[in-house]
């Protein structure tokens, strides 16, 4: 399906010599309302950020002379400082003849802005440093910009909200879409409501959840569009509509931008409801097969995960996971990773043996595949190299698990480690998740290698 909005024409445009910002009629309207609580949900890059900065701005240069302090709070620092440093569009960048960023320095990371009434501060801050965080919004922040509200931690939400009430703050968030019963929405942005004149931007699926909590009219809500965004062009917002299947959870997530599906941190909130079972109430007899993925270190460590499905596919239990420390690897010792792998086989073989049907082994590495064939004391198992399929499809499937609530955990040690790994894993803001180094990502590989055997029948699964 092709867009089926309009394309708001261009009203106003401001530049520099490194970018054009360029404003339609709803992003000047945003910058001349004076709500007190402005929240932005929608779509990925349909301009809620550079908008919603701007109208900050705005705010802060015109603030007065005893109000100096304000705040852009978001999950964690580095993404801050890529989304308003780093890039070119950012109020920080188009207005760069009176803004400067410093990294040190009273009050840390931060950027001044000169105003005609004195210098303003605004501190960046990430939720990553709680203690930088506590100390920041201690101070008499009179303004906060708040990024990716829906990966914000619930703790920090209520502190901020704690702080605008009693500073008589504004407020500026952005969102994706995140689950409908975060205290966000519900104790906050469930709240807010529309301009009339922008009423019939909201979708009716958006509009559900904001009549479950009483209009206050201290909050604004603005639903943002693909065509809200100036620089995509009309082929690629086709493209994008045309790209994903209606229905799918990508096509409600990231075209329709509904919540319950959510971008950002891949499983985190999903995580928060994944039902969990103590291994020793699994029934055995409903099991169908069970499968082992493992995911080999390089420089970095080893993780085998075990799963078992019931038979239809219909729930997969995610039994233990296994972390072999990274010092064993720097040495190319394959022979303790074997011995560790036998042991954890071990454990399980009574109850799980006779259904382990495959162990799936990051492809990358034919040569530990090899030897954990010829030494391992469990020869009688197919040891296979993973397809890896492509990543947008393993987050995808992990996701469509976890919301139907399909995937469950187990009270073992290694399937806690599982699930804190697991509500690490970041979006990369495409289709991707962020990769370089991170640690959750060998659990994570681990386990998808474990569910390759099965992810067609999981994922075409009629409930
Ligand atoms: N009004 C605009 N004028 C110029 N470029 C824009 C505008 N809105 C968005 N963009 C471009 O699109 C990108 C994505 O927009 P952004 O506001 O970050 O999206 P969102 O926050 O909705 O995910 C920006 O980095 C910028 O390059
Ligand atoms: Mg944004």
């Amino acid at each position: 399906m092709a867009s089926i909005y309009d394309r708001p024409p261009i009203k106003k445009t401001i530049e520099n010599d490194e970018s054009v910002i360029y404003f339609t009629e709803k992003h000047l309207d945003v910058l001349k309302d004076t709500t007190r609580f402005q929240i932005f949900e929608g779509k990925t890059g349909s301009s809620k950020s550079i908008v919603g900065g701007i109208a900050a701005f705005h705010r802060i240069f015109k603030s007065p002379k005893e109000e100096n302090q304000f705040a852009v709070v978001g999950p964690d620092t580095d993404s801050l400082e890529r989304m308003i440093v780093d890039n070119k569009s950012s109020f920080y960048n188009i207005y760069k003849k009176v803004c400067i960023h410093k990294h040190s320095g009273t009050g840390g990371n931060r950027i001044e802005i000169s105003t005609p009434t004195g210098i303003k501060k605004i501190y960046l801050v990430g939720c990553d440093n709680q203690g930088r965080f506590k100390k920041i919004i201690g101070q008499n922040i009179k303004g906060f910009i708040l990024e990716e509200a829906h990966i914000v931690p619930e703790s920090f939400i209520g502190e901020l909200f704690t702080r605008l009430y009693r500073n008589n703050a504004w407020l500026y968030a952005t969102m994706n879409a995140g689950l409908p019963d975060q205290l966000i929405y519900t104790a906050y942005f469930n709240k807010a409501r529309p301009a009339t004149k922008y009423e019939k931007d909201v979708p009716e699926y958006i509009w559900e959840e904001l009549n479950r909590s009483k209009p206050d009219p201290n909050f604004r809500y603005w639903f943002f569009r693909f065509e809200d965004n100036p620089t995509l062009s009309d082929a690629q917002i086709t493209e994008l509509w045309g790209g994903h299947v209606p229905g799918s959870f990508e096509y409600n997530s990231k075209i329709l931008a509904r919540r319950g599906y959510v971008e950002g941190l891949l499983y985190a909130r999903l995580l928060e409801k994944a039902p969990e079972i103590r291994l020793e109430d699994l029934k055995k007899e409903n099991l169908d097969a069970a499968y082992i993925g493992i995911d080999i270190g390089h420089t970095d460590k080893t993780v085998f995960t075990l799963v078992a499905a019931n038979s239809d596919a219909e729930k997969v239990y995610i039994i233990d996971s296994h972390e072999v420390k990274s010092k064993y690897e720097d040495q190319q010792d394959y022979t303790e990773i074997i011995k560790q792998y036998d042991e954890f086989v071990g454990q399980y073989w009574k109850d799980f043996g006779h259904l382990i049907m495959q162990v799936r082994i990051d492809r990358s590495n034919p040569l530990f595949k090899n030897q954990l064939r010829n030494n391992t004391r469990y020869r009688n198992i197919s040891y296979q190299d993973s397809k890896s399929d492509k990543i947008a499809l393993r987050i995808t499937l992990k996701q469509q698990l976890l919301f139907q609530n399909r995937m469950v955990f187990s009270n073992t040690h290694g399937s806690a480690k599982l699930i804190q790994a697991l509500k690490r894993v970041r979006s990369d803001g495409k289709d991707g998740h962020i990769d370089e180094d991170a640690p959750e990502i060998d659990y994570s590989d681990s386990l998808d290698y474990a569910l390759e055997p099965i992810t067609f029948r999981l994922s075409t699964k009629k409930l």
